[in-house]
């Protein structure tokens, strides 16, 4: 959600007049880009960028101000410490800043930077603030889950008056070559330079300064402008530490392509943003923010913040992490190297970026791949793995601002199951609520929510409600009362409970930094406590940035205070985060005893909400602009360790034409989070309604991507294992094609060799594919095997009706044919293998499947199989090589014995295949079943059909023509 117009204070009492004016005019609004602010509206943003600026016009006398002390050095463990020395002033006086670069046994190196005053609470704070004296250091302790081990391989290699070597990683091929004046680090693999820091001399951390009243400017004084308390859009930031931020400057030779740091719209390989012909003019911005309507193509922040980002070439990929909750900014600049004087200008690109964050201390973690799954793989040991997810959630979920009553629930429901489209989840907005108070339901519309309950699960069904962070401030209600008693929000600048705005009026918010917020918010979820919810309630957490109608930018002002004495400056990106995980720990003890995965939607996330939930892009236009937007934001999520992304399906305002909404339903399918949704002021739109053939080609689209829910499935479990992106980009799929670098409007799903380009323009009606490679590529449909090449693109028609979808030779895709209502009425379906003979004739492939809703995985509890198809039989065994047998079968294992393997499809099939009947060999026994074999024919591919197979998918397995 969603403001319709511009933040008010008065926003509940003029709330219900605007929409039914809305209703008569169309609302011409756009995303209000001044209400949020440009890098020369933020103090220290504007500071770091002068002082690049004026390091880029000093280039050949420009000194960076920090140094290393020699004596100060120590290297044990695989950590080196030091001190570096900031000179402060001409006469020469400095501060003192404790670096310690630590050497991980997962390859990964991490360089931390505090200031020794603050750290030592050698400080004095203004306005009589009771904030932390120190840099804020804690983000690390809600992000980090793993990856920390130290290295104590790592080594000093070299050691002299002006540069310390350490020798780290696999096969010790890592290397960080330590600069003492001024400091600098070079990160090189193979001796070669992959990442550097303070190589154009940027790092800036603002020591701590008295603030002087009515000082005399004298000549050659730095601008004191911005250091001090700051006003934008009428607000006032008290600022009680003074300026404070951290920069550096961070390149990579020989990288053109950098990717990563959601959100933003706009392409995957990101754009310089200094300015000039098709760049950005402001740095890309993290600061989590409810920025509505929002536009495409662009810097500006959004909801979310991943400070992540991979830097590729051919050959390579390496990347950087910088752990700060604060607001960021990063510029982006390339250059091309034309040191060679032969090259004549045409030398290698290299990206130079430079990162601002207000406070806090300097906390970067750098990743030497080389691969691009290496860095999704670290990135997730370090921050965590997406977690399994409900199976229901893989499914398609129906949502809109409002269902206004349990009856309407019920009836859309109903007529689902009438048009026979299949749907898992329906969704309940604000609305449902009684006055905006969460936990409650409106008396008169939701007079009987067991019932709607009821009603969904008959079918496998599930209902999800949307819980937010801001508590109706209003006398005789028990979760504001006990909130305020108990002093469980966060305060303002002075300490005291803060107020604010927000859908229920005046509100107060949690604060679940503090873990007694979080132990009394568990409380609220239990069955017994929020009556009316059920075994199949699940949450979604919006307005979780958080965003306040009446605060600076949409959001709480930067000296609000939480637990620990921090203030809200420090770890605002990280406040959707702990938010979203109070919720989870809430779903997680709803009754005792019951150990079920919770299913959480957040708006605002940070690196490690991947672990709680999902997360969508927001507030989004019916628009054919925004369709297109979608596909990159959804795999740069994907590739920064946050895959179980969605864009809302048919645009959340405004009224999508037919066309577009058919066109975004052909994309959603490829959506790793399906979900439409809508605005309370547009026009009803599910799919039912459409009318033909609309209604058709939708319902087609959405039982494709049921029929391949064991793919998906299966690509979930793999981004749980290793941090592989459920959908993914041709530059992770095939890091050496260069001309595949900058596509984002196309992507393979998982493992499984399905190549998607769903179309996001009006009235086309067929599309060019790129082909990665030289293996042979099918038509998922009609199997027409394509004429492709190597770096072309292949033109494949694309009337409304239908989804240009290939198949790579090589894989084998699990499917479930039979359509039903529901995922879970699939859940014990038999399934069909479809296999895709590459040139090498063979196919392989992976299934992952358990009981989708309980934690028993983690004890064996699930069926993981690897199957081949290569010297003329298709064969299926465990993909850990377990002994099956030995495995105890829960309840869910047992009903799973039943399941077989009823369809085996094998396009491309060799001749050596043509057979009347197939053999099938099992647990020891063995049995013929029937098979057709259909010849190539008029460019389709020869293709054979194995019915009844009948094998048991849990076990091992072998069918081969029965010649
Ligand atoms: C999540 O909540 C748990 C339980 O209260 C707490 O121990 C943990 O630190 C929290 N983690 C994050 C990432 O918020």
């Amino acid at each position: 959600m969603r403001h319709t117009i511009g933040v008010s204070c008065k926003w509940t009492t003029v709330f219900a007049l605007l929409s039914s004016l809305l209703l008569l005019v169309t609302p011409a609004v756009a995303v209000k880009e001044h209400d949020f602010k440009k890098c020369h509206q933020s103090g220290f943003c504007q500071r770091n960028r002068a002082y690049a600026d004026a390091a880029e016009a000093q280039s050949s006398t420009w000194a960076s101000p920090y140094n290393i002390i020699h004596d100060s050095i120590s290297f044990d463990n695989g950590q080196l410490k030091a001190t570096i020395l900031k000179t402060i002033n001409p006469n020469g006086d400095t501060e003192r800043f404790p670096l310690t670069i630590s050497f991980h046994k997962s390859g990964t190196a991490r360089v931390g930077v505090d200031e020794e005053k603050r750290q030592n609470k050698d400080i004095t704070l203004r306005h009589d603030s009771q904030a932390r004296k120190e840099r804020y250091n804690e983000a690390g302790s809600w992000v980090l889950v793993g990856g920390v081990e130290l290295d104590p391989e790592a080594r000093l290699s070299h050691q002299d008056e002006s540069q310390v070597n350490v020798n780290y990683g696999p096969d010790s091929n890592h290397e960080a070559v330590v600069r003492l004046s001024p400091f600098e680090v070079d990160f090189r693999r193979d001796g070669a330079s992959q990442v550097k820091f303070n190589d154009r001399g940027l790092f800036n951390m603002e020591h701590w300064r008295q603030k002087v009243d009515n000082p005399e400017p004298k000549e050659g004084d730095d601008d004191q402008s911005t250091w001090w308390d700051e006003k934008f859009g009428g607000n006032t930031d008290t600022k009680p530490r003074g300026p404070e931020s951290v920069a550096l400057d961070i390149s990579f030779p020989g990288y053109e392509h950098v990717y990563g740091i959601p959100e933003h719209t706009g392409s995957l390989s990101l754009k310089q943003t200094r300015g000039g012909e098709g760049n950005h003019e402001d740095p890309y911005r993290l600061f989590n923010s409810d920025v509505f309507e929002y536009v495409l193509d662009s810097p500006m922040t959004l909801y979310g913040a991943i400070p992540f980002m991979q830097a590729h070439r051919k050959g390579s990929t390496v990347g950087v992490f910088w752990l700060n909750a604060a607001e960021t900014w990063i510029d982006i600049i390339k250059s091309k190297d034309s040191t060679n004087p032969l090259s004549l200008g045409k030398g290698k690109t290299s990206t130079h970026t430079h990162w601002m964050s207000e406070s806090g201390i300097l906390d970067v973690f750098v990743f030497l791949g080389p691969t691009p799954r290496d860095l999704t793989m670290q990135y997730g040991e370090l921050t965590g793995y997406t977690a399994m997810p409900q199976e229901f959630a893989v499914a398609y979920h129906q949502c809109r601002w409002n269902y206004i009553s349990d009856d309407d629930v019920k009836d859309v429901d109903r007529r689902f199951d009438k048009f026979k489209i299949p749907y898992d989840v329906i969704w309940l907005d604000l609305e449902y609520t009684d006055d905006r108070k969460y936990f409650t339901w409106q008396p008169d519309m939701f007079a009987d929510p067991i019932s709607m309950g009821e009603q969904l699960a008959s079918h496998g069904r599930n209902l999800v409600v949307l819980i937010d962070p801001h508590i109706k401030k209003v006398d005789g209600w028990a979760p504001s009362k006990e909130l305020i008693a108990q002093k469980l929000a966060v305060n303002n600048k002075d300490n005291e409970m803060y107020e604010g705005w927000c859908w229920p009026g005046a509100s107060n918010w949690i604060d679940c930094f503090n873990p007694k917020a979080i132990e009394w918010w568990k409380t609220l979820f239990q069955y017994d406590s929020f009556k009316g919810t059920m075994e199949n309630t699940f949450i979604w957490n919006d307005m979780n940035e958080p965003s306040v109608f009446n605060g600076p930018e949409a959001s709480m002002p930067r000296d609000n205070m939480h637990f620990g004495g921090w203030e809200h400056r420090d770890i605002h990106n990280l406040n959707g985060l702990t938010f979203h995980n109070a919720t989870f720990q809430g779903m997680l003890s709803r009754k005792k005893g019951e150990l079920r995965r919770p299913f959480i939607l957040t708006r605002s996330f940070y690196s490690g909400s991947q672990r709680l939930g999902a997360m969508w892009t927001g507030d989004n236009q019916a628009e054919w602009g925004h369709l297109e937007a979608s596909l990159p934001m959804v795999l740069n999520q994907g590739i920064a360790g946050f895959p179980f992304a969605g864009a809302d399906v048919g645009g959340f305002f405004g009224n999508p034409e037919k066309d577009l909404l058919t066109r975004w339903y052909q994309t959603g399918i490829f959506y790793p989070f399906f979900r439409a949704h809508a605005h309370i002021d547009s026009r009803r739109r599910e799919p039912y309604l459409l009318g033909e053939p609309y209604t058709e080609i939708v319902t087609q689209a959405i039982r494709l991507r049921y029929a391949l829910l064991p793919a998906w499935y299966t690509a979930f479990y793999q981004a749980n294992v290793d941090g592989s992106p459920i959908v993914r980009p041709m530059f992770w799929t095939h890091p050496d094609e260069e001309a595949g670098f900058a596509i984002d409007d196309q992507l393979f799903v998982g493992s499984t060799g399905l190549l998607a380009k769903p179309i996001v323009q009006q009235g086309k009606e067929s599309t060019d594919i790129w082909i990665p490679d030289d293996e042979v590529y099918y038509d998922y449909f009609s199997y027409e095997v394509k004429k492709t090449q190597k770096g072309k693109h292949l033109t494949v028609a694309a009337p409304l009706d239908s989804i240009p979808l290939l198949m790579r030779g090589g894989h084998v895709i699990p499917r479930r044919d039979i359509p039903r209502r529901s995922a879970a009425m699939m859940r014990f379906d038999d399934y069909t293998l479809v296999a895709t003979v590459s040139k090498a004739g063979t196919a392989e492939g992976e299934l992952y499947v358990d009981d989708g809703d309980s934690f028993d995985y983690e004890h064996g509890q699930y069926i993981h199989r690897t199957f081949a198809l290569q010297d003329g039989a298709f064969t299926s065994i465990d993909a850990e090589g377990r002994d099956t047998k030995a495995i105890k079968a829960g309840t869910w294992l047992q009903q799973m014995e039943n399941v077989k393997v009823d369809k085996i499809v094998i396009v491309g099939a060799p001749a050596s295949w043509d057979s009347a009947k197939a053999l099938v060999q099992s647990e020891g026994e063995s049995w013929t079943t029937s098979m057709q074999y259909h010849k190539a024919d008029n460019g389709r591919a020869a293709f054979v059909t194995i019915g009844r197979v009948g094998a048991r998918i849990g076990h091992d397995f072998t069918v081969k023509p029965n010649l």
